[in-house]
């Protein structure tokens, strides 16, 4: 059969490949410890629970507005006024099934062949996939762990060429944790705007803060910016609502507009039902998230601290979202029992087949030097992961 030339271009998502194999370990009976999920181990708040099923029993089970109803994009509309003083019509807004297919969306209404995006390595996995779906060419940017991952002055405005389109925001950042100051997302802003760019926010993580941190979304940094951004966001992290797929995207109406008749032309609208649970969860305030994120930020002190006493591992504290990302340079080139581990990919490979450690390897996200970690699991996960860690890496020769 002879597939679309885009296919051969991309590869499934690792993190959701390994999270399913180490689903699929478990099934088997063996005791693995799941590090890959990206994903809260919270469960969906209560009263997002009852809104769907008020939902069902009313019948509210039909199509809705292809880009979603109009109380769940006035409530969207409502959040962003009220956290980043910005104003969006609900024309402005469209809702999606993830934050995962609102980037797509845009993705396919922005890009074309010969287009490029910039995107900060290291970078969540689907950006490049998308870019490299939609016949554009993805431009990586460098950033250094010992810049906290920070975009360096003028690094980013030497790689815009007269194709540029895009930059990548993504603050808290996945795989790294971190964060993006002000003077950094100023630097963005005024390159967006010099260069006439547009930059996509993917703002999922932003309640997963800590040590009192406050989020600060590039768009709120003055009207020039902010018509020319598009934040994604939703409520899969926040609330933990990873399964009901609920994401959104705020920014210009003209491409709001275009990815609206996209989604309208593919999968119409996002689940009716998860719809009025997303309504009930915005409603929810902040309680529910502050609860969870003050237990990630536990089990985050005990994973990096631990992570840190395994000799040849270091690991940065993380700003936001929950994932660590230790560095494993010390570790490649040390041999296991199927031979030398050169990549982090072996690294975790080894993991998982010797001391049934499920985590990501960097390669996805740009990496050759780090493992990413997700710390939304339990105390206990944490403490024997860190356990069989040191006993596994102290294998190697
Ligand atoms: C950085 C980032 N953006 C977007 C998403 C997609 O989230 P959703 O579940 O809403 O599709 C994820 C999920 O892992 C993510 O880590």
């Amino acid at each position: 059969m002879k597939l679309a030339a885009r296919v051969s271009r991309i590869a499934p998502s690792p993190t959701l490949a390994m999270a399913a194999t180490a689903k699929a370990m478990a099934a088997q009976g063996l005791d693995v410890i799941d590090f890959s999920a990206g994903e809260p181990d919270f469960d969906t708040p209560d009263p997002v629970k009852a809104a769907a099923e008020a939902a069902i029993r009313e019948g509210f089970t039909k199509y809705t507005p292809s880009s979603g109803i109009d109380e769940l994009r006035g409530a969207i509309a409502d959040k962003l006024q009220a956290e980043l003083g910005l104003r969006y019509e609900k024309s402005q807004i469209l809702v999606s099934c993830g934050a995962k297919h609102s980037l797509y969306n845009l993705a396919e209404a922005l890009l074309e062949v010969g287009d490029e995006i910039i995107i900060p390595i290291p970078y969540w996995v689907s950006y490049l996939d998308q870019a490299l779906l939609n016949d554009a060419t993805p431009i990586l940017l460098p950033t250094r762990e010992e810049d906290g991952y920070a975009v360096r002055a003028g690094e980013l405005e030497r790689l815009v060429t007269p194709k540029t389109k895009a930059i990548i925001v993504n603050s808290p950042c996945n795989p790294t944790g971190a964060t993006y100051d002000r003077s950094t997302l100023e630097h963005i802003a005024a390159v967006a705007v010099r260069q006439n760019l547009i930059v996509i926010s993917d703002e999922i993580y932003e309640k997963v803060l800590y040590d009192g941190a406050a989020h600060l979304s590039i768009a709120s940094l003055g009207p020039e910016i902010a018509a020319r951004t598009v934040i994604i966001n939703g409520v899969s992290k926040a609330y933990a609502m990873t399964g009901w797929r609920i994401g959104y995207a705020a920014g210009p109406k003209e491409l709001i507009t275009a990815m609206a008749n996209i989604q309208s032309q593919s999968t119409s609208n996002p689940c009716s039902i998860a719809q009025k649970a997303a309504v009930a969860a915005l409603r929810l305030g902040e309680p529910f998230t502050v609860k969870m994120v003050e237990e990630f930020s536990r089990r985050r002190d005990m994973i990096v601290e631990g992570l840190n006493k395994i000799p040849g591992v270091t690991c940065r504290m993380p700003k936001g979202a929950f994932y660590a990302f230790p560095n494993i340079k010390g570790l490649l080139g040390k041999r296991g029992p199927s031979g030398m581990l050169k990549t982090p990919s072996e690294l975790a490979n080894f993991l998982l087949n010797e001391a049934q450690i499920a985590v990501v390897p960097g390669e996805p996200f740009g990496s050759h030097e780090h493992l990413r970690l997700s710390y939304a699991t339990s105390m206990t996960n944490i403490t024997r992961g860190l356990e069989r860690l040191q006993q596994a890496f102290a294998k190697l020769t």
